[in-house]
């Protein structure tokens, strides 16, 4: 079996749905359930036996050591974290906790039971560490993409808080010969992704006929992967990857800002007149909506992942296209309104009073 952590939130929730469909085999979930985590993503496994969630903190060295004693995963996939770049401004605390605190306790517990392993089981074992291309800092327009060899030069509290956790992953190989892969990861889109992030909040406010709240000028570039690719890329890096190594996974999807939230406003006035859908707002306006506030302080310019040594090494490249990917992500927002209701809750709406509140322009 296999351990993940923060398998409740938006990756990792993709992650063991997707697992589940071309594999049987048995998945312990542990997560803390933050405000991003969320059993709703899971509901379709909840009377399925290959899935055991365990409600807990990566962080609880004695419950680690529980669960990985008990369970002898043969791997363990590490999604827990604190993810969003602007709660990391407003608050950094947590960040630090989880990323690198509860990462450092993981790997504790992770190698007090690999080295009493048998050296058959040693060698088969993985540690695998999902991480941010956001570790690489910001790209000049002109500069070529981030490849693995790029010097770390993290912005933000949050992508900090992640190289801090690379190093210490890393560092387990090096001293320890714990057998780690690590992967640098563009930003990802797609279905059960929490609506404080670009693409499913632009979605939800667009549909609510709320303001459509641009950082800056809007010509900040993301390189975007449908959540399935990232999935399908880890799998492979679990399967084939060289212990030790780092992986960087992108889309080849280099897009600026203001370009996204046009795509989302073309594609809902689409599809909702496609499908009659009833939305509360702006019935197909929705570009009226963009509205420009003032910049996230350290704004990383651009991010551009150079994805050759995954394909090369492992032969893995993205089956999706941004337009068929944010086709298929528009689409399931409009057709899950339910879930995107349900994550609204009081402590979503302070979260979007606090953040946006200081940005009005
Ligand atoms: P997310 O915020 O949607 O989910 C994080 C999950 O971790 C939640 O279910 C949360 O409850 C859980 N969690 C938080 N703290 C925990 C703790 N102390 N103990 C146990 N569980 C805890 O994040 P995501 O977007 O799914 O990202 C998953 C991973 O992928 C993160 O490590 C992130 O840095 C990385 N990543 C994300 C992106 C992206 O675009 N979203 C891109 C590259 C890499
Ligand atoms: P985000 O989804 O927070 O991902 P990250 O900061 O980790 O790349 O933001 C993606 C880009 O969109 C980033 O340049 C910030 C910008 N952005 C906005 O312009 N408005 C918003 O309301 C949000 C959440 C993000």
């Amino acid at each position: 079996m296999i351990l993940v952590t923060g398998g409740a939130g938006f990756i990792g929730s993709n992650f063991i749905l997707d697992w589940f469909s071309q594999s049987d085999e048995p998945v312990i979930n542990l997560d803390k359930l933050t405000y991003a985590g969320n059993l709703q993503n899971l509901a379709t496994l909840v009377n399925d036996e290959r899935h055991s969630f365990v409600q807990g903190d990566i962080k609880d060295s004695a419950l680690l050591m529980q669960l990985i004693t008990e369970h002898c995963p043969r791997a363990i996939i590490n999604f827990a974290a604190e993810s969003h770049v602007d709660r990391s401004i407003l608050g950094p605390e947590a960040f630090i906790q989880t990323n690198i605190v509860g990462t450092f306790r993981l790997l504790e517990a992770t190698y007090a039971y690999w080295k009493n392993l048998d050296e058959t089981e040693q060698n088969r074992f993985r540690f695998l560490h999902v991480s941010t291309d956001e570790v690489y800092g910001s790209l000049e327009p002109q500069e070529p993409a981030f490849t693995e060899l790029n010097r770390y030069q993290p912005s933000s509290p949050y992508s900090a808080s992640k190289a801090s956790s690379d190093h210490l992953v890393n560092a387990y190989y090096r001293t320890f010969g714990l057998p780690i892969l690590i992967t640098n990861c563009s930003n990802n889109y797609g279905p059960y992704q929490f609506p404080e992030k670009l693409i499913p909040l632009m979605i939800a406010n667009a549909l609510a006929g709320k303001s459509l709240p641009i950082y800056g000028d809007g010509r900040q570039i993301r390189d975007w992967l449908y959540v399935s690719d990232h999935c399908s890329a880890l799998r492979r890096v679990l399967e084939a990857g060289k212990t030790g190594e780092t992986y960087n996974i992108g889309g080849w999807n280099e897009k600026p800002n203001i370009e996204i939230v046009q795509t989302i406003c073309a594609l809902l006035a689409e599809l909702t007149e496609m499908k009659g859908h009833m939305t509360q707002g702006a019935h197909g306006n929705y570009p009226d909506l963009i509205t420009y506030v003032k910049d996230r302080p350290g704004h990383d310019v651009r991010y551009a992942i150079d994805a050759h040594k995954i394909e090369r090494e492992l032969g893995w490249k993205p089956a999706e296209t941004f337009e068929t990917g944010i086709r298929k992500t528009v689409q399931w927002y409009l057709d899950n309104q339910d879930w995107v209701a349900n994550v609204q809750t009081g402590a979503y709406r302070e979260w979007i009073e606090q953040n946006y509140n200081t940005m009005r322009t």
